[in-house]
């Protein structure tokens, strides 16, 4: 790659969504603290350590003025913040009342169910290419997963299903441009949104009447969460949930297509999973960057970044952070020992969902390993999510089955 090509960020650029990392690399190098002087400017910090301390220090780096560099994300949405926009106190006190319904309990709960979702996946997408079809790795399995486990989870009945898919991918789209005010006033993903609140809202109202055993009527039962509050983290749920739920399974399955002999050890040694889920993470990061807002002036390396500006968190960078994770951070080592991360980011607002994801990943692991160890993907024929804030796939083709 030649040099100017290597030292320009530009998150929308399609080179650097392709292969980001050596823009990062130069970032960490050259430039800790960046100023990016678009419309709209936003700072940008790109080391492990830096970007761990910020996300932590909430007084200094706020989450309420939204996750983008977008500057009215929140107004656009025209909701009021939800939980992962909130600053304690306010958010402290909320995810103590979330996490009453949202317990590990009933995340372990599930196992049993998502193993079967996708033994019938794999068993589908087996017969489809003993037809001579295309089977696609994303579209087929690691995407369907999560939505699968979030619809059971919620409780939406099993008659509402085909009316939440769409909602899904609309919120997604959303969720990949970072809640652009233009996109949101455009399209119709806004009314996809729009009739999902309205049929979340009349199922917490059911729910309320009539409680049965999924988390919508344990968060319901919660003494002080209002509607909004479980509304909210059911959107959040949603838009931050899925995508990068799926992706994590094709990365991981990529990443895996690259290093047979990993791959190999991995199928002969499923207890290593869970190790490697985070290996995947920590290269190929599902959530990319996310933005803070500062509330203070910030004197970093030298660099001062004015109060009330945004500051975005190269999370895809920090976890490869030669500083953090030694000479060898650019490669794929399943057995690497990961005693902290930022793919599910740190701090107050570190993802209440990563049992979920975690779980949802070792069960496709296990099961994919298990019938297909030479499971592999067709990178010709795979297409990226544009996104500068997520990383991911609309298809990846598989091979191996
Ligand atoms: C591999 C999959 C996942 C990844 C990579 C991921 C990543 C993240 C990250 C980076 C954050 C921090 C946001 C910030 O810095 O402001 C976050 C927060 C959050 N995630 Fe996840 N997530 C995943 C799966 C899930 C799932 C399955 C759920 C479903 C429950 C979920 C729900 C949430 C919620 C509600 C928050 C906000 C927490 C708070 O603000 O206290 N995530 N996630």
């Amino acid at each position: 790659m030649l040099i100017t090509e290597v030292v320009i960020y530009d998150p929308f650029a399609p080179e650097f969504q392709a292969d980001p990392y050596p823009v990062y690399r130069h970032l960490r190098d050259e430039e800790p603290v960046h100023h990016h002087q678009s419309d709209p400017p936003f700072w940008v910090l790109s080391r492990f350590a830096d970007i761990w301390d910020a996300v932590r220090d909430t007084a200094t780096f706020s989450s309420a003025q939204g996750l983008t560099f977008y500057p009215d994300e929140i107004g656009a949405l025209g909701l009021a913040p939800t939980i992962v926009m909130l600053d304690p106190p306010r958010h402290t006190e909320l995810r103590r009342l979330i996490s009453h319904g949202f317990t590990p309990r009933r995340i372990a709960a599930l196992e049993e169910l998502l193993r079967a979702f996708v033994r019938d996946r794999l068993a589908d997408m087996a017969c489809r290419a003993a037809d001579g079809e295309t089977v696609d790795l994303h579209r087929d399995l690691s995407s369907p997963l999560p939505t699968f486990a979030l619809a059971h989870l919620l409780g939406v009945p099993a008659a509402d299903r085909a009316r939440f898919d769409p909602w899904v991918a609309a919120l997604t789209t959303l969720q990949d441009d970072g809640f652009d005010a233009k996109a949101l006033t455009a399209g119709s993903a806004a009314e996809a949104v729009a009739e999902m609140f309205g049929y979340f809202g009349d199922l917490i109202t059911a729910r309320r009447a009539d409680p049965g055993d999924d988390l919508v009527s344990a968060l319901a039962a919660v003494e002080h969460l209002t509607d909004w509050d479980v509304l909210g983290f059911c959107f959040v749920m949603v838009a931050g949930g899925n995508d990068t739920t799926g992706n994590l399974i094709s990365h991981g399955v990529m990443l895996l297509d690259a290093h047979h002999d990993q791959r190999e050890r991995l199928a002969a040694e499923p207890s290593l999973i869970p190790n490697a889920l985070l290996e995947f993470l920590r290269l190929e990061g599902s959530v990319q960057s996310l933005g803070r807002t500062t509330t203070r002036p910030v004197v970093l390396h030298g660099v001062e970044i004015p109060e009330g500006t945004k500051v975005m968190m190269l999370y895809g960078s920090g976890n490869r952070d030669e500083r953090e994770f030694g000479p060898s951070a650019d490669r794929l080592d399943i057995t690497r020992r990961i005693p902290r991360h930022l793919g599910f980011a740190t701090g107050p607002h570190f993802c209440i969902g990563s049992h979920l994801a975690k779980l949802q990943a070792r069960v496709a692991f296990e099961e994919l390993l298990r019938a297909y160890p030479h499971i592999g993907v067709d990178l010709s024929r795979a297409e990226r999510i544009a996104s500068p804030f997520t990383r991911g796939w609309r298809s990846l083709p598989a091979t191996g089955l």
